[in-house]
C-alpha cells in the first residue's frame, strides 16, 4: 500500500475509533439490550451493533472501494483478501462490557492484498490506544513499544489462556495442557482476545493461546504483535487463514517452539 494513502487511512481510522470510544463511554451506564447468539453465554448488545454500523457507514462513505468484515454482519461477505479490507470487532469482550463495564476493546485491522498494514486496539474504559503500522513499530498511546525481551525458557512465561484448555475438549488432551500450565510461571484470562494481543505487545504477558477465534478477534493484534517481533500462527505453527476461524498461538518467538511442542503432543 502506498505510504501516503496508508498514513491518511491510519489517521482517519484512529479518529473514528476515538469517536466511537467516546460514544461508548458516554453511554456506559445507559440501560442495555442484551441478546444471545450461538449459545446463552454468547452475548451481543445494541452497543456492539451501533458501533459496528458507525464504522461501516463511515468507511462506505469515505472509502467506497474498500471491503469490510465485521462481527455483527454489517460488512461484506468476503471470499478473498484482495484489495483493502477493514476487519472490525466493534466490542471485543462483550461479556466484560455487559458484566464489568470495562476490560473490552474496539479492534480494527486494515489489510491490503492480505498484508496487515494497520492494527488498532482501543481499551475503551482505560483510554489506552494500541496501534501499529506494518514495519513502522507499535505504540501504546504516544509511547513506542519495545521489542519483546528475550526469555530463555517457558518456566518464566505468563501465558494468556482460558479454562477450556484444561477441561475435556475436542481439540487437545487436557492432561498434557495441565502439565504445560504447571510448567509455566502463570496464566491470565482477560476475556478479550484483542486485549491479550495488546498485552503481549506491551510485554506484560509472554503469549496467548486461544481456541477458535474469528478474523476480527485477531486482525489488529497480529499487526501490533508483529511490530514488536512477536509471531502469530495457528496451533500447528502454520499461517492463519484470515477468512476463517483459527485456534491460535501468539507469543514471544523465544518460547514459540516449546509451546508448539506441547500443542503437538496434546493434539487429538
Ligand atoms: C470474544 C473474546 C473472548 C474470546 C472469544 C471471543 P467477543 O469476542 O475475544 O476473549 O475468548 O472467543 O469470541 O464475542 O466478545 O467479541
Ligand atoms: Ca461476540
Ligand atoms: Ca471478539
Ligand atoms: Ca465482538
Amino acid at each position: 500500500m502506498d505510504r501516503d494513502i496508508r498514513e491518511e487511512i491510519y489517521e482517519t481510522a484512529l479518529a473514528w475509533v476515538r469517536e466511537a470510544g467516546v460514544n461508548i463511554r458516554n453511554k456506559i451506564n445507559d440501560p442495555l439490550v442484551v441478546d444471545t447468539k450461538s449459545n446463552p453465554n454468547d452475548l451481543v448488545t445494541t452497543m456492539d451493533k451501533e458501533t459496528e454500523s458507525f464504522f461501516v457507514s463511515r468507511i462506505k462513505e469515505k472509502y467506497p472501494t474498500h471491503s469490510i468484515v465485521g462481527e455483527e454482519g454489517y460488512g461484506d461477505k468476503l471470499t478473498s483478501m484482495k484489495g483493502t479490507v477493514w476487519i472490525i470487532d466493534p466490542i471485543d469482550g462483550t461479556m466484560n462490557f455487559v458484566h464489568q463495564k470495562r476490560n473490552f476493546a474496539i479492534s480494527i485491522g486494515i489489510y491490503h492484498d492480505g498484508i496487515g498494514e494497520i492494527g488498532i486496539i482501543y481499551d475503551v474504559m482505560a483510554d489506552n490506544m494500541y496501534h501499529a503500522k506494518y514495519k513502522n513499530g507499535a505504540y501504546k498511546n504516544d509511547v513506542r513499544l519495545l521489542a519483546l525481551t528475550k526469555k530463555s525458557n517457558i518456566e518464566e512465561a505468563i501465558i494468556g489462556m482460558n479454562h477450556f484448555w484444561l477441561c475435556e475438549n475436542r481439540l487437545v488432551d487436557e492432561r498434557i495442557m495441565q502439565k504445560f500450565v504447571k510448567r509455566i510461571r502463570g496464566t491470565r484470562t482477560y476475556g478479550s482476545a484483542a486485549l491479550e494481543f495488546a498485552f503481549l505487545a506491551e510485554g506484560i504477558i509472554d503469549g496467548y493461546l486461544s481456541m477458535s477465534l474469528s478474523p476480527w478477534d485477531v486482525a489488529a493484534g497480529i499487526v501490533i504483535v508483529g511490530e514488536v517481533g512477536g509471531g502469530t500462527t495457528d496451533i500447528n505453527g502454520l499461517q492463519l487463514n484470515m477468512l476463517e476461524k483459527n485456534s491460535i498461538l501468539t507469543c514471544n518467538m523465544n518460547i514459540q517452539d516449546d509451546i508448539l511442542d506441547y500443542l503437538k503432543k496434546a493434539k487429538k
